[in-house]
Formats: structure tokens, sequence, C-alpha cells
């Protein structure tokens, strides 16, 4: 069956590059972005838009019928620093989208969904390093008790009415064509930036917090290789782990100062600390390398090397 793919909250940091490469693979026309704006000029001149309020069945209901989607990719969610700013605006949007998207395959009008989950499902009580697949859990962040609670619900639609959803827990995903929307993790994409224009960096983070992280292409690949894999393969209908590496503020701006030798870094922490301290330092992904073959490609220098290579063209620099 030819796909038809429908990405709601496409304009974001992560939507962006899934709804390019997306299109790369299946045609402009066999995948339409939505968001409730509109993204940068690269998507918008890629291919077809909608305005989606993922909120509103109906607006994503009336989409699906019009284009004849058969697959979903639901890439909009408040994120873990600005939910605890709105914390009933994030539980809302995180819960209201997902019941939309699952409930839209529970009636058979979409074949299969991707809901991303992320490492913030994990909480102060649970292991740190190489946290398992199936662990404590308990969460300390409203963003991460909605994805953990998600991920109940995508189990539950599976095992209920049969609903074909796939999900994976994103670590910090570093890229440089759109911005972050609002994570903890958002200093390991914010320092690439600061470096190449004004050669120092604040971070929000104390020096020594590692998290799990991983560059942009990997993260597209999994999401891709995913949904892309044969249903038995996929034993995991909660969501699965997955890692590339972990570093630190301080490591990462070493290997920075690699590239950009007049760098300097400080450190301020603000309330990202908290949350960053309640998060695993490292994960196992096994399940997701022995079920669907997932395997990383990059690590923190070969990142270093694109991020800053990527914005040194974007900025224009000499
Ligand atoms: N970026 C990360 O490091 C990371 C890590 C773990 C998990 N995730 C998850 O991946 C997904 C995508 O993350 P991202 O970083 O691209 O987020 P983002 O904040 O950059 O993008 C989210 C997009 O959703 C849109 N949106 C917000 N409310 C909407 C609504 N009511 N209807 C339609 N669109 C709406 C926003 O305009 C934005 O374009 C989210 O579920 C997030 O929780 C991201």
């Amino acid at each position: 069956m030819k796909k038809s793919i429908l990405i709601i909250g496409a304009c974001g940091q992560i939507g962006t590059e899934l709804t390019l490469k997306l299109r790369e693979i299946n045609g402009k026309n066999s995948v339409i972005a939505s968001d409730i704006r509109e993204g940068n000029k690269e998507l918008m001149k890629s291919g077809p838009f909608e305005f989606i309020n993922a909120m509103d069945y109906n607006s994503i209901s009336n989409i699906v019928d019009k284009y004849a989607i058969n697959e979903i990719y639901l890439m909009a969610a408040m994120l873990s620093a600005t939910g605890e700013k709105f914390p009933e605006k994030a539980w809302e949007l995180n819960m209201d989208s997902l019941f939309n998207v699952l409930n839209l395959a529970k009636e058979g009008r979409v074949k299969k969904i991707f809901w991303p989950s992320s490492i913030a499902v994990f909480g102060p009580t649970t292991p740190k390093e190489n946290t398992p697949q199936e662990t404590i859990m308990e969460p300390s962040t409203v963003y991460g008790i909605s994805k953990q609670t998600g991920e109940r619900w995508c189990e539950y639609y599976f095992n209920k009415y049969g609903v074909d959803v796939r999900s994976i827990r994103y670590p910090g995903i570093i890229s440089w064509k759109a911005n972050p929307g609002g994570g903890t993790t958002d200093y390991a994409v914010e320092i690439y930036h600061k470096a190449l224009l004004i050669g120092k960096y604040k971070s929000f983070l104390k020096k020594e917090t590692k998290l799990p992280m991983m560059y942009m292409d990997d993260a597209i690949d999994a999401t891709i290789q995913i949904m892309d894999a044969e249903p038995e393969t996929i034993k995991v209908r909660s969501s699965y782990n997955l890692s590339a590496m972990s570093f630190s503020p301080e490591e990462l701006a070493l290997e920075i100062k690699k590239i950009v030798p007049e760098f300097t870094i400080k450190y301020k922490e603000d309330f990202r600390q908290s949350i960053a301290d309640s998060w695993p330092k490292s994960i196992d992904d096994s399940s997701a390398r022995k079920d669907w073959g997932w395997n990383h490609k990059y690590d923190i220098v070969k990142m270093s090397e694109k991020m800053l290579n990527n914005l040194h063209s974007k900025y224009k620099i000499l």
C-alpha cells in the first residue's frame, strides 16, 4: 500500500527534519506537514502544509480524509522545561493529542502511528547508569508524567484494540536546522551557536551533569526504521529505550574547544538543573538493537564536527 503520511507538529525541532527526510524517501506529495504555526522556509517550500490543532479531533480527522492518510507521526507536545511553567497546559496538549490520534487508529481510519516518548519517563528513583528498558519509573516533571502515561495508553491500545503504535524514548536531540522547543537538553544545541557567533556560552546546567544525547540524523533514522520494521519485530509496545552517547556540558565544551580554540564556558544553573538531576546519565537500549536492528552512527566527535560545519555555512561565517 502506498504511504500517505501526516506529521502533526511538523515545524518543531524534530518534525522539520523528519518531514524533509520522509519527503525525500516517499515523494513530497505523500507527506503532509501540519502544525499550529508555519515552519522555516525550507520546510514550507518542500511540500503540502495544513494548519492542524493536535487537540482538536475534527481538525485532524478532516485532513486524514482529505489526503487518505494511513500513517501519522505525532510530534506536537509541550517539552520538559516549558511544561514546568504551564503544567496543566502541558498535560492537556500531551494527552489530548495522543488520544485523538490513538482513537483515529482504533476506528480503523489510519494504519500506523508514531508517538515519541522521552528519557523524562524516568525519575529520581530510577537506576541512573545504563538505565534498563524495564525499571522503576517515578517521573517528577509533568512532561515525564505525561510521557509515562502516554506509554501505558499506547500499550493498552495495542493490546485491546490492535492499534499499531510504535514509540521511542528519545534522549536529548541535537540539531542545527530548527531550534529546540523548550527542553532541558537545549543547552547542547545553543552551545554550538554561541561558540561560533560569540565564542562563549553560559550553561544552565552544572558542568558535571551528564545526560543521554543523540544527533538528529540518528534520531530520524531510528524513527523511520522502527516505523518500517515488520510488526512482529516490535516486541515493546510502550516505548523503546534508545541511546547513542552521554556527556556533560564540560565534556561537550572540551570537544568544541578542539575546533573553536578560543571558546570559553561558564556555568550558572537554573530551574532546569533539578529536572536534569532526576534523569538517567546513560541508557541501555539493547532491546531496540536486538528487536529491530537499531545502531547509532554519531558520537560526540563526529556530531561536533557536523554541527559546527553546518552552522558555519548557515551563518555564512568566512
Ligand atoms: N527534542 C528533544 O530533545 C526531544 C527529546 C525527547 C522527546 N522529544 C519528543 O519529540 C517530539 C517532538 O519534539 P520537538 O523537540 O520537535 O518539539 P518542538 O517543541 O520543537 O516542536 C513541537 C511542535 O509542535 C507544535 N505544536 C504545539 N502545540 C500544537 C498543537 N496544539 N497542535 C499542533 N501542533 C502543535 C509546535 O508549534 C512545534 O512546532 C515531542 O513529543 C517531544 O516530547 C523531543
